[in-house]
């Protein structure tokens, strides 16, 4: 069975995460990705927060499955060539350097058009065009930026950020998107466009609950889902929620048997209305089903941390994984806290595919996250990450060049 992206030839000049996230995609729906690196050194993560000496690290390995590797000096004039050679072969350049290096290397949008006008030129940058365009960007810059760090966390705490990479894997997914649909649009026009990524915008995309709520807060000075209400106070700008949930439906993290010494013996609950006489059965408080204070979503809304503390008198009798259950059974929504080691050894994550392990000839063994994506004609396997240069001299033969010129090409230091 062919893969959804067979044919598509991308330039992969990424490095770090948020470019290696998009192109790894890429490439796990069939494209053929070609990683540009510098000979001797490479992506930088292929040696940062190494576990095995000597092996890439894995944080090159999880990011960089299914692609080829090449090693080119882009600022050497026979490496430009062979650059040069590449970008007239493929159809999408993907980068994700500090504002400016492209174009420092001698590869601005107008030299791409000439040298291959369909060339679609996707980039990610920390900001949009604008007062910070110039800036270096990391992960929790990005996240301090595009609204999620003030907006998480505990009212009487500091700002926090996610475990969850939303600037760097977040934009890298949004890339991916920007330019499957350019080169569908390439289809129709038979040219190449640049997408711009930012992983501030990125960020806000996720965020974009917030900013509903810094609108309703500036129209009604309330909200009453938040943890802030009633008691609490509200200030000019969408408080730290703690964790209430994010939509209509309210929700709260509680402890459940044995959180005195697990860390993650707690259960995400949510009181959804339209199984609220389930839930007080459920707890043993059947009263409240039509007691007039806690019948009803509005009447509940001053009473949640009573109601929370009540839910939690019964989820403390029960495990995490119990206590899930019980409530499914009643088609109560609710999630387990799942430690990253329980997710490792969760067996239906392996056979969907979600998790996998992979076989690397120097580290051997590790887990992996697999595509999220899953597409039912284009299955993906993944393929570990190539070593450092392993294909320059495949790469080189099918881009016409000689044995002997590949051999002095390396010997100019261009590869
Ligand atoms: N051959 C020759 N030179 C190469 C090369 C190659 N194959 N690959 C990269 N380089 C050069 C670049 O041209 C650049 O040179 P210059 O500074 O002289 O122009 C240099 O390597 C360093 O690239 P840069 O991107 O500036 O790396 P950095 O380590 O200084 O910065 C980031 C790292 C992530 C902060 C920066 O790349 C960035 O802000 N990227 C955009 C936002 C982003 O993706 N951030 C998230 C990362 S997960």
């Amino acid at each position: 069975m062919g893969k959804a992206l067979d044919g598509v030839r991308i330039l992969d000049f990424t490095h770090v995460q948020s470019g290696p996230t998009c192109t790894q995609l890429l490439a796990w729906f069939g494209a053929d990705v070609i990683k540009v690196e510098r000979a001797g050194a490479g992506d930088i993560t292929r040696e940062q927060l190494r576990d095995v000496p000597g092996a890439d690290s894995l944080y090159f390995t999880m990011l960089n499955h299914n692609k080829r590797s090449v090693t080119i000096d882009t600022k050497n004039p026979e490496g430009k060539l062979v650059l040069e050679a590449l970008i007239q072969k493929c159809d999408v350049l993907v980068e994700n350097f500090a504002p400016g290096a492209l174009d420092r290397m001698g590869f601005t949008w107008e030299r791409i058009q000439e040298l291959n006008p369909r060339m679609i030129v996707a980039s990610v940058k920390g900001f949009g065009p604008g007062p910070y365009e110039d800036c270096k960007v990391y992960e929790n810059v990005a996240q301090c930026v595009g609204g999620a760090a003030s907006t998480t966390g505990f009212d009487d705490g500091p700002p926090v950020v996610t475990g969850a990479q939303i600037g760097d894997s977040g934009t890298g997914l949004h890339l991916a998107l920007g330019i499957v649909t350019a080169l569908y649009q390439r289809t129709m026009t038979g040219r190449g466009q640049k997408v711009l990524a930012a992983m501030q915008d990125g960020v806000l995309n996720l965020c974009r609950v917030k900013l509903r709520d810094q609108q309703r807060l500036e129209r009604t000075g309330v909200m009453k889902e938040y943890p802030q209400y009633p008691n609490g106070t509200f200030g000019e700008a969408v408080p730290r929620a703690g964790n209430a949930s994010g939509g209509g439906q309210p929700g709260w993290i509680l402890k459940c048997k044995g959180w005195e010494h697990d860390p993650n013996a707690y259960i995400y609950f949510i009181t959804q209305a339209p199984v609220w006489v389930k839930i007080c059965n459920v707890i043993g408080r059947e009263e409240w089903a039509t007691h007039p204070d806690y019948a009803t979503p509005d009447a509940r809304l001053p009473r949640l941390k009573e109601i929370f503390a009540e839910v939690e008198r019964w989820t403390m009798t029960k495990t995490k994984f119990e206590a899930m259950e019980v409530l499914n059974e009643h088609d109560i929504p609710c999630g387990p806290i799942l430690s990253m080691k329980e997710i490792a050894e969760d067996e239906s994550l392996r056979k969907t595919g979600t998790v996998v392990e992979v076989d690397h000839p120097v580290r051997g063994k590790y887990l992996t996250v697999g595509n999220p994506i899953k597409l039912s004609d284009s299955p993906t396997d993944v393929k570990r990450s190539p070593l450092l240069g392993e294909h320059t001299d495949e790469v080189m033969a099918e881009l016409g060049y000689s044995r002997e010129q590949i051999d002095a090409l390396r010997t100019a230091g261009a590869i």
